[in-house]
């Protein structure tokens, strides 16, 4: 059943069996596999293309599977679970050692979520176990956010549960305990004042910090479309279109320019972001303009980090 449509049933029978299968999350697609199957964590890396150091996130439906996945002593824990969850937010901590270290690449921590998609809820929950997913795409390029994106480059079984809501990937947290310190290790929508207020909420002195590339899959090169995408860099409001498209056609005088614009509503244009990047046509370039008035407020840095990764250059005029 390689490159088709399955349902809900066929999807938990395949997962069972130790076999793997793309799943709807509200973020991205992911491919799915029992984090107790090591025939099935083997698989994902291989029809991925990934590297074993980079390790996977594991999927939880029942808070309870928290303390099968993690060993933690602190209430933070399960106070950001029960904030959070189910939703966008990854959390890393110490792994229990009944967790295979090829899911972890030999860490001792794990990155753990509760994903906030119907279909991929009951999907757990129908399996009894915990899912292994990292997004459903070939590694370093875009990330899948509906079912015909994976049919398109992957010969896999697909849970077809719609357009993706977030569209990007999930904020990843670690937590450090000794430090009283929350890191945010990959920007997503649940960005440093959600994380604020939920600590102002909870009466809870703990501090958020950035420190994003530090999560070990968080390469320069990510998400990339098939064609070259670049960001321009303009100090001016508005660049005239003909002044840009001429620029981009001295570095790329092949290939017809495609502007993905900006929209003024951040989770509008994530919720797109990757369908426009696939979108692009093969003697295309596509383009961001990036100017002054578009200096990142918090819910356009987790856009940007994607943009920026993307990107294959970046152009000034
Ligand atoms: O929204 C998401 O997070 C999607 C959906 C499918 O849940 N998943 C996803 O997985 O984006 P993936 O594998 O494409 O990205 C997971 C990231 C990688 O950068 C990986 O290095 C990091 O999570 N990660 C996994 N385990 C980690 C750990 N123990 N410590 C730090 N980073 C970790
Ligand atoms: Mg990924």
């Amino acid at each position: 059943m390689l490159n088709t449509k399955i349902s809900l049933e066929q999807a938990c029978s395949i997962i069972k069996k130790g076999g793997v299968a793309a799943i709807p999350t509200e973020t991205v697609y992911g491919l799915a596999g029992d984090i107790y199957s090591s025939t099935a964590i083997k698989q994902i890396f291989q029809i991925k293309k990934r590297p074993f150091f980079d390790p996977l996130i594991v999927h939880f439906a029942f808070k309870k599977q928290l303390k099968e996945l993690c060993q933690y002593d602190t209430p933070i824990v399960e106070k950001l679970s029960d904030y959070f969850h189910p939703g966008p937010l990854t959390l890393v901590l110490r792994k229990k050692p009944s967790v295979s270290s090829l899911i972890t690449a030999g860490s001792n921590t794990i990155a753990v979520r509760m994903p906030g998609h119907p279909l991929a809820l009951e999907l757990i929950k129908r399996t009894g176990s915990c899912l292994a997913a990292p997004s459903a795409n070939l590694f370093s390029k875009a990330s899948p956010t509906r079912a015909e994106h994976i049919l398109q480059s992957l010969k896999i079984p697909v849970l077809d549960g719609g357009v993706c809501q977030v569209g990007i990937e999930s904020t990843i947290l670690k937590i450090h305990p000794s430090q009283k310190t929350l890191s945010i290790l990959r920007p997503g929508v649940i960005g440093p004042s959600d994380i604020e207020s939920f600590l102002k909420n909870q009466k809870l002195n703990w501090k958020v910090q950035y420190q994003n590339s530090s999560a070990p899959g968080q390469f320069q090169n990510h998400y990339q479309p098939d064609v070259p995408f670049i960001i321009i860099q303009s100090s001016r409001e508005n660049p005239a279109p003909a002044a840009v498209e001429e620029k981009i056609k001295q570095y790329y005088p092949d290939r017809k320019p495609i502007e993905i614009n900006l929209k003024n509503n951040a989770a509008i244009f994530a919720r797109e972001l990757y369908h426009n990047l696939r979108q692009l046509p093969e003697k295309s370039i596509g383009y961001v303009i990036n100017n002054t008035s578009r200096r990142p407020n918090e819910d356009w840095i987790p856009i940007w980090d994607r943009l920026k990764k993307a990107s294959t250059a970046e152009v000034y005029i």
